[in-house]
């Protein structure tokens, strides 16, 4: 991706180079004629000014945009190889909570690891799920700030594995002078797409001190416990993401419900951060926050898929997401969630 240098507040400084937006490269004709959005450019990416953050610690006269556009008048847009597919309404009104069984200590430890997580992260965003007949008590009642709480945590810590885990791939292909078969552009291409999650609700927030501390302490905690536990075994890792994934689509779907029950009244007719618009090229008459959750849980739901698989293989097997089939007409595993399997798919099926 294209580095460009940034003079804009130090706020935005630190975080623009890797978060500048994306322009859609390959937009397809088939996508402009359904109304898609056109790529974004200097010219075209308006900052939407924002009169309000729900989850800020900062005066409102104070805010300011998180990554305006670059001060750098010869560029007209920064591209990005990773272009998100095109997911239909139908797609991803079909994405389920699911959990795939664990059969072996391998995978009893990545779901227990998870569990422990899951109770953190519920303590730190405050978040409690109501048993049934529960619903009504004010304490379990959640608000558009206090999602978005959840969300940026979930969000920042989520983008951490697939770096990692491409990365490692990356240094052993070099060190064994062997080929990588394809798996680390999927795992960083994941860490993008988990980027561009936390970058979309950073539009729509503003994290007090204690949140960014937080997100400090548990970056530094568990990149270098997922980097030594992936040295020690990769299959219990991607096992892990597989059931953190599990986790991430229950926590969307929920918040779907109860925006669509009319308990985020926030949310009803807000629209979606032009840079999300743009990254999940979101048609015309769907762009409000409601579709926006629509693809965050869909792309959950693929990254599910994709760790519970390469949960399933052997190191050196091709990466099925970018394998080429011999008989194409057999559903196989692909970009994007038109096969999607919930628990992910067996090597016999896809090797
Ligand atoms: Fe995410
Ligand atoms: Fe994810």
């Amino acid at each position: 991706m294209s580095l460009l240098v940034s003079t804009a507040p130090i706020r935005a400084a630190s975080l623009t180079k890797p978060c500048l937006p994306v322009a859609i490269q390959g937009f397809s004709k088939a996508a402009a004629a359904k109304g898609l959005p056109e790529p974004l450019s200097a010219k075209t990416y308006q900052h939407p000014a924002r009169s309000h953050r729900l989850f800020s610690s900062t005066p409102q006269h104070q805010i300011k945009d998180y990554f305006p556009p670059p001060d750098a008048p010869r560029i007209r847009e920064v591209e990005t190889v990773w272009v998100h597919p095109v997911y239909t309404d139908e797609q991803m009104r079909h994405v389920t909570i699911a959990h795939r069984q664990a059969k072996d200590w391998s995978d009893w430890v990545a779901l227990g690891t998870v569990r422990v997580l899951r109770w953190g992260m519920d303590l730190v965003s405050g978040y409690k799920h109501p048993k049934p007949g529960q619903e009504g008590d004010p304490k379990f009642q959640m608000t558009e700030s206090k999602w978005l709480t959840r969300y940026i945590f979930l969000e920042s810590v989520a983008g951490v594995p697939g770096m990692v885990g491409g990365m490692l791939r990356h240094l052993r292909s070099l060190r064994r002078m062997k080929r990588d078969n394809g798996w680390i552009e999927t795992l960083l291409e994941e860490a993008f797409n988990e980027r561009m999650h936390l970058l979309t609700f950073m539009k729509l927030s503003e994290p007090k001190w204690t949140m960014r501390l937080l997100v400090l302490g548990a970056q530094g905690v568990f990149f270098n416990g997922f980097f030594l536990s992936y040295l020690m075994s990769p299959r219990t890792c991607h096992r892990f993401v597989g059931y953190l994934e599990e986790e991430a689509v229950i926590t969307y779907t929920r918040s779907i419900q109860e925006l669509e029950a009319g308990k985020l009244p926030h949310w009803e007719n807000e629209q979606a951060p032009e840079i999300a618009i743009q990254y999940w090229k979101m048609p015309e008459g769907q762009r409000t926050i409601k579709d926006l959750l629509y693809y965050v849980r869909a792309d959950e739901a693929k990254h599910r898929e994709v760790n519970h698989t390469l949960s399933n293989l052997q190191q050196m097997d091709p990466n099925p997401y970018t394998a080429k089939y011999k008989d194409p007409s057999k559903p196989h595993p692909g970009k994007g969630i038109e096969n999607l399997r919930a628990t992910g798919w067996e090597r016999d099926e896809v090797i």
